[in-house]
């Protein structure tokens, strides 16, 4: 596993450091996954992800250690799923999410995949956005794949 990078968001901002979850950080996933999701993934489910073989958690460690926002995808034969991210509220924008994303590209190529791919709600613009400058493009469209608000899920993918 390569070694974790430091990150940086724009002019003097604060530093993190990209790098694999422990079970540790499983409180802090969970409080990040109540403030970004309707339907948070709780303790139990991370449990697992963590331990999972062919997939992989990472967090952001802020100055000070606080964990300020994490990634979860599996890998799926040649592929690098994306499943969850997420990046704590007051800290959006600053290059958290866009940092998360490109180390977990570069772990993803490095394990042998070719590409990255996910879905995203069609009117999550933040996440899209960040998406597009990560270099993902929209591939497909599932008509009202989300409930509660119902929505379009766009197919994104990255080819590596
Ligand atoms: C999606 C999310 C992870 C982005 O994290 P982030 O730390 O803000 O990402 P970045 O700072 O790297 O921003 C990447 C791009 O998105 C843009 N962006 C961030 N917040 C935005 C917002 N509210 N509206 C529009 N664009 C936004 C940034 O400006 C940046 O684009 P730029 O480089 O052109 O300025 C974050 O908004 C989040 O946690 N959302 C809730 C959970 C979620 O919806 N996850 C995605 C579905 S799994």
């Amino acid at each position: 596993m390569p070694g974790s990078e430091p990150g940086s968001g724009p002019g003097a901002g604060p530093c993190w450091t990209i790098r694999r979850a422990s079970a540790a950080e499983i409180p802090a996933i969970v409080a990040l996954e109540a403030e970004g999701f309707a339907r948070p993934w709780n303790a139990a489910i991370y449990g697992e992800e963590i331990g999972r073989a062919g997939a992989w958690t990472l967090v952001a460690e802020g100055e000070g250690g606080a964990i300020v926002g994490f990634v979860c995808a599996w890998k799926v034969l040649d592929a690098c799923h994306l499943l969850r991210i997420a990046s704590r509220g007051e800290l959006r924008g600053r290059g958290i999410g866009r940092a998360l994303v490109e180390h977990l590209a570069g772990l993803a190529r490095a394990a042998g995949c070719v590409h990255v791919e996910l879905e995203v709600a069609s009117q999550n613009a933040p996440a899209i956005r960040l998406y597009e400058r990560c270099g993902f493009e929209v591939v497909g469209r599932r008509p009202r794949y989300y409930r509660d608000p119902v929505d379009d899920a766009l197919l994104m993918n990255l080819p590596l």
